[in-house]
């Protein structure tokens, strides 16, 4: 599956896998994204966290936001922006949609 602007839908899980205080860690080629559903809705970031590297998917749920587990920096989950010290720099969000029970995330290519 394929779209015009160069990005392709990839499945990563099932539905179940993923809980408002469970989020997901899935690698799509190079990318190590993490899945969060927050109010039913789901959603894809950067895993990794924008200040040093940690892996986002261990950190701490409170309603749509993502606390970091090293230095609790925090993460707006459906915009990917970062929210307070230390982290500056936004996370990148990804297209997800939902077919089934099969969670698909949209990655541009290379
Ligand atoms: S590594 Fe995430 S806040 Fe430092």
């Amino acid at each position: 599956m394929s779209d015009a602007n160069n990005a392709e839908w990839h499945r990563v899980a099932k539905t179940s896998e993923v809980t408002d205080d469970e989020p997901k860690a899935v690698q799509v080629g190079a990318e190590y994204i993490a899945l969060f559903k927050v109010d039913g809705t789901f959603y894809a970031t950067d895993d990794v966290c924008t200040h040093e590297f940690a892996s986002l998917s261990e950190g701490f749920v409170e309603g749509d936001v993502i606390e970091c587990p090293l230095h609790a920096g925090q993460f707006h989950i459906p915009t990917g922006k970062a929210l307070s010290p230390p982290v500056e720099e936004d996370l990148r969000t990804f297209p997800v949609k939902v077919e089934g029970d099969d969670i698909y995330v949209q990655v541009p290519k290379g």
